[in-house]
């Protein structure tokens, strides 16, 4: 049986060192970012958007991103998922150094690794939701089986039982983001990158992604970076950041 913690979480016992280790106070850094600069140049100016930020993703945590529009939220997220490479600085998943992979090995261990739930969701609004989610397995080449397999899985496992068949302009805004969470879940990522998942959603809507999230990580330990504006979401995670002049700050959490 997987062990508990007070608050219900799983004790993510992998990253988290036993009682008198002397590293008991260091949980396990998942992912490490060094001094990293994005730049931009946009009709010939330049846009600095991150100076030198330093950030420590930890195993099985739940971190939120806030700040206002424009300070480099979605830039941050998709670095850390390696969608896009960085001017300089290092990002390492567990010591490893991402950007020294090339383009094709990249692409792979984005694929393994990490599960992106992006600001504008693109989904296919033609194709139905098991479709939608069973793309990123068919680009993987799992077989159509396993594909479908996986695919309702977890579409069952984000509510979505009843709405395989539906197509996605059909769905209502909470059950597209949902299908959107599905899709980044079907290959079963170490980390989850979410980029204002209840953005476009009514409070209700906004609290059952909310609710879906937290069980994600609660019952299968899964890391979760989620950039949003929404402060209650934003408060029920183990820790706030905000990035200030291209840097990230600490607002609660170590
Ligand atoms: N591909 C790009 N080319 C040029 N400039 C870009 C690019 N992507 C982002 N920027 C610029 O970088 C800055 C940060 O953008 P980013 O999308 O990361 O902000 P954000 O914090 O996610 O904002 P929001 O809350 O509005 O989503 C903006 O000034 C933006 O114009
Ligand atoms: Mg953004």
């Amino acid at each position: 049986m997987t062990p508990r913690t007070e608050s219900g979480k799983v004790d993510n016992l992998e990253s988290r060192p036993r009682a008198g280790d002397p590293a008991a106070a260091s949980p396990r850094i998942k992912i490490d970012v060094r001094g990293l600069v994005k730049n931009f140049i946009t009709n010939g100016n330049l846009v600095e958007v991150l100076k030198g930020l330093e950030l420590q993703v930890y195993a099985g945590e739940t971190l939120a991103v806030v700040g206002a529009s424009g300070v480099g939220k979605s830039t941050l997220l998709h670095i850390l998922g390696t969608l896009e490479r960085p001017t300089a600085g290092q990002v390492l998943w567990e010591g490893e150094e991402v950007f020294a992979l090339d383009d094709r090995r990249l692409a792979a261990f984005r694929n393994r690794k990490v599960g992106f739930v992006f600001q504008f969701h693109y989904l296919l609004p033609e194709f139905n939701a098991w479709e939608n989610v069973m793309m990123p397995a068919l680009i993987a080449r799992l077989s159509k089986t396993e594909a479908r397999e996986a695919a309702e899985h977890v579409l069952v496992q984000v509510g979505l039982k009843e709405r395989l068949h539906h197509r996605v302009s059909t769905l209502s805004g909470g059950e597209q983001q949902r299908v959107a969470v599905a899709r980044a879940l079907v290959l079963k990522p170490e980390v989850l990158l979410a980029d204002e998942p209840t953005g476009n959603l009514d409070p209700k809507s906004g609290a059952q992604v909310q609710e879906l999230l937290l069980n994600l990580n609660r019952d299968q330990g899964l890391t979760s970076v989620i950039v949003t504006h929404n402060l209650e979401l934003a408060r029920v995670l183990d820790r706030q950041i905000t990035l200030v002049d291209g840097k990230a700050v600490t607002l609660r959490g170590d």
